[in-house]
């Protein structure tokens, strides 16, 4: 159906009109040995999850809900690098099918025009020393009209339609995503994430900027001075120190 160029990535596609949340769906699927590669696909999530206890808007038909299994033999602490090589597929897929420029927030927010179009929410199933399953999900906006997107959303989101100036096939994002996705884990299982790191890099527009994280104990600002090898965040403040963000919210503040 999608014209899938992977080998084990999407080969078990569990597709649903209708879910609360294709992460939750997901979850339990990892529970009853689904193998790795297993894709779950809703048309519409009724609850939809985002990062930090936030809901994700998730209307019928006009955007990509999924969650994907992987289960790399590898310690928890791991699991932060695969929602950065997730976001490296992901701009790549969106670039091959759109031609639009897509830059990266960190963690996991994808922007083009400084607009959010994709999210990403990688959870675990882990004991102290290894991953049972890692699930990604990935919420990306695709054919939704400005006018679409409910009222506190409109200034900040945006969807592939609108900034390509044309309907959008879903399928082929999906089949490139996973195309790309395939490709960096095989090489992250081989390489390190050392060569996932630098393409991160050069399309994240947070590194070398003045910003404000805002984590769960309060805001920082500073210069985020770059990602460390377990993709966290590294910012300096204004009287030199080095913080590590693991969790926040990001603004990049004006030049
Ligand atoms: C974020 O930016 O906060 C992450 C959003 C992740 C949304 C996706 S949509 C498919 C999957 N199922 C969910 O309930 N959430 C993720």
């Amino acid at each position: 159906l999608l014209g899938l160029q992977t080998t084990s990535l999407g080969r078990s596609i569990h597709h649903y009109d209708a879910v609360e949340s294709t992460q939750k769906i997901a979850h339990k699927l990892a529970q009853e040995h689904a193998p790795e590669g297993t894709l779950v696909i809703a048309e519409e999530q009724t609850a939809g999850r985002g990062r930090m206890a936030r809901s994700w808007h998730s209307p019928k038909g006009s955007g990509i809900w999924m969650s994907l299994l992987l289960r790399p033999e590898l310690p928890p602490q791991k699991a932060p690098q695969f929602t950065l090589l997730t976001a490296v597929a992901l701009v790549q897929a969106i670039e091959d099918i759109c031609d639009v420029q897509v830059e990266i927030k960190w963690p996991n927010d994808l922007l083009i025009n400084n607009r959010k179009v994709t999210g990403i929410l990688t959870e675990l199933q882990a004991d102290s020393e290894q991953i049972h399953s890692l699930i990604i999900g990935i919420g990306m906006n695709v054919n939704q009209k400005q006018e679409d997107f409910p009222k506190e959303l409109v200034d900040i989101a945006t969807s592939l339609a609108i900034e390509k100036g044309s309907e959008v096939s879903r399928a082929a994002i999906v089949q490139r995503t996973m195309y790309h996705l395939e490709k960096y884990y095989h090489l992250y299982m081989e390489k390190g994430f050392a060569p996932i790191k630098l393409l991160w890099e050069s399309y994240a527009i947070s590194i070398g900027r003045h910003i404000t994280a805002r984590t769960f104990n309060g805001s920082i600002s500073g210069i985020a001075s770059g990602i460390t090898e377990e993709g966290v965040l590294l910012l300096e403040d204004d009287q030199g120190a080095v913080h590590s963000i693991y969790s926040a919210d990001i603004e990049i503040n004006p030049k």
